[in-house]
Formats: structure tokens, sequence, C-alpha cells
């Protein structure tokens, strides 16, 4: 297929993210979300790629005054640094992991989208652990492609934001994110020897925080939304996987997580009290949409073309993923964190609540924000 008709054929695919993309009808927020989005949605610019460059637009801010002001930042950096964890000696990597092995399944089978039709139950046992072997190997490659986007982030935060406090703390930061790249590739390489490229809609969200050039959206997106949905979905995973090392992967990572949204809300808290009313209104719609995103949009699209496009339209497959067990899951884990956070910094505001109702996300406001969650909390807290 030439490039052309590929992009015609995925601008057609693309309409209902766009048309959520454009949902608040704030056009400076559509304007920013427009250039990830052709890039991501429509030409697909990672897809089969070793490597992609993003121009990055935001000014690194040196601090020559090194006034250390901001102390709970400070504490959340001794936090952090009397944390750290060695991904190579702390897991037990000796655990064999056998993807086919019934006492230790992945993932259960009804997680899978299919596993409420007929066809799924035309496949042998043997067939269906393979399903989900294979779901289980989407999902975490998107939680390391998100992760390579978090470890740039945390690069990015910590030359753009002005307070060394903050820069202190996001060099902790850039560590983590390293560290969990390490262990989400040595899993899915060493473990489950599956790795799916990253899903179009990731690609779109991570291309908007890399290339905006203001250091508070990309606090926003990452720490905020990001963040906030992986909580929810290792969470998740955590909880219902019966394979042990990658429980004790993601109870390491989710450890370090907390930590990360806690910097988000400090942050933020204390950079948006001083917007202007059109800068809040702009932020408010940001990441109204970015929810929009992140609710509907995890399909997985990648594990569907390759394994089930033969058996059903891509409307039905849309149709049994938002009803799965599995996004049930994540938006509901995802939205608990996300919501009482947007919250706390200030975006759930009278003009903007009415369209979080509408989706029926309110009730998550009154969840306890980050701050006052411990690691612990988090993991016990399901
Ligand atoms: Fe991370
Ligand atoms: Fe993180």
């Amino acid at each position: 297929m030439t490039t052309l008709a590929r992009a015609v054929l995925n601008l057609g695919r693309s309409g209902p993210v766009l048309r959520e993309a454009s949902a608040s009808g704030n056009l400076k927020v559509l304007a920013s979300l427009l250039g990830p989005a052709y890039r991501g949605l429509i030409m697909q610019e990672a897809r089969g790629a070793q490597s992609t460059a993003m121009p990055a637009g935001h000014r690194a801010i040196f601090d020559w005054s090194y006034l250390r002001d901001r102390p709970q930042l400070a504490r959340l950096y001794e936090a952090a640094k009397s944390s750290q964890w060695n991904a190579a000696t702390d897991l037990d990597w000796s655990i064999s992991v056998d993807p086919l092995d019934p006492e230790h399944p992945l993932i259960p089978e009804d997680f899978h989208p299919i596993s409420t039709t007929a066809t799924w139950r035309t496949l042998s046992d043997r067939e269906r652990m393979k399903q989900r072997h294979a779901l289980l190997s989407w999902v975490l490659s998107q939680f390391l492609h998100g992760e390579q986007g978090a470890l740039f982030a945390a690069c990015q935060v910590t030359e753009a934001v002005p307070w060394l406090d903050a820069k202190l703390y996001g060099s902790s930061q850039v560590m983590d994110e390293g560290r969990h790249v390490e262990v989400f590739h040595g899993y899915l390489t060493r473990k489950l020897e599956k790795l799916y490229e990253i899903n179009d809609n990731l690609y779109t969200i991570v291309d908007a925080l890399m290339t905006d050039s203001r250091w508070d959206m990309k606090f926003l997106g990452m720490q905020i939304m990001i963040e906030g949905l992986a909580l929810g979905a290792f969470g998740t995973f955590r909880e219902i996987t019966g394979e042990p090392l990658l429980r004790q992967l993601l109870t390491a990572v989710i450890t370090d997580e907390a930590r990360h949204v806690h910097f988000g809300v400090l942050a933020l808290q204390e950079c948006f009290r001083g917007l202007t009313e059109r800068e809040q209104r702009e932020r408010e719609d940001w990441a109204f949409e970015v929810s929009l995103l992140l609710r509907n949009r995890f399909l997985a699209w990648e594990f569907y073309e390759e394994h089930w496009a033969h058996a059903f339209g891509r409307v039905e497959w849309e149709r049994l993923s938002v009803e799965s067990k599995l996004m049930g899951s994540f938006r509901q884990t995802m939205f608990k964190r996300i919501i009482p956070n947007l919250k706390r910094i200030g975006l759930l505001s009278e003009r903007i609540r009415p369209r979080y109702d509408e989706l029926g996300l309110l009730v998550y406001e009154d969840g306890r924000p980050a701050p006052e969650l411990t690691a612990a909390d988090l993991l016990a807290d399901r």
C-alpha cells in the first residue's frame, strides 16, 4: 500500500479519536494535539521504525541561586534516594516463566476480550493459553514504551522546571524510569519472548508531551495522566496475574510510581495557582481530552491485527474490548487515581465538571489523592 493510501485509510479509522480530541471545542487544545495525532495516528511514524526523532521545544532553565526552598519536594527527594533498588539483583530472575503453564496463568481467561464469544469456545486449552500470553505481551510492551516516554519526560521536566528542589527530585525519577525500562524490557525479551510495537494512541500522547514546550503541560500529561494510567494498569495486573516474577516486578515499580504522581501533584498545585483564566481553561480542556483518549482508545489494535482481524470487524473488536473485564478494570483503577488528583491541582472546576459527569467519572472525585497515600496504601487499596 502506498504511503498516501495508508494515510487515507488511517484518517478514516481515526475519525472517533479526532472527534474526541476536539470534544472541548478549545482551538488551542485541538492545535496542540493535531500535530501529534497526524504523526501518530495517520502517518504511524513509529511503525516498523528502529527509532524516531522528536523535536523538543522546551527551554532548559539553569538555577544559579541554588535555593532549597521547597521542603516537601526535598523530603520526597530524600525518600527517593533511600528507596532505590537494583533491577538486576533485587528481583528473582531465576524464576522460570512458562506462558502455557495452567498452574501459573499470566492473566485470567475472562480478561481476554473475546472470552465471552462463541469463537473462544472453539479454541483448544493450549490456544487459549497462547492467546493470554500474546495479550499480556501486548500490554507489557505498551508499559515498556510508556516507560521510555516517562524516562525522557523526566529528563525534560528536570531541565525545564525552574526550582532546584524539583530538579533534584527529577534526577531521581530519571533513574527510576530508566530502571522501569530495564525491567519491562527484560521481562518481555527474556521471559515472554515477545515484543509489540507502540500503540498509535499512546504514541500520539507521548509525542504531544515531548514536543510541547511548556513544562507544566509535560507535568500534567506525564505525572498526572500517564502515571495515573500506569498506576491503575500496574495495580490491575499485579492483582490478576498468577505469575510470581511479574507480581514481584510490578510491586517494585508501583512503589516508585507512587512518588512520581505525588511529585506531579506538589509541583502543579503550586504552579497552577498563578494561572490566568485563559491558561486555566486550556489546561482543564486538555486534561479532559486526554482523559477521553485514555478512557476509550487503548484497545489493543496491534494485537487484534495479528490475531483476530480475520474473525471480527473493527467495530465488533472495539465493542468487545470496551466491554471486556480488562478494560473495565483499567478504567476504574485509572480514574480512581486521576480524578482526585485533577481536583487537587484545581482542574476540576465548575465549568468542566459537567463533562466529567457525563462520562460518569465524578464518582471518583472524593477518593484520596496521591499525597495522602503511601506506596503501601497503593499496593493494598485495590
Ligand atoms: Fe515508570
Ligand atoms: Fe513514573
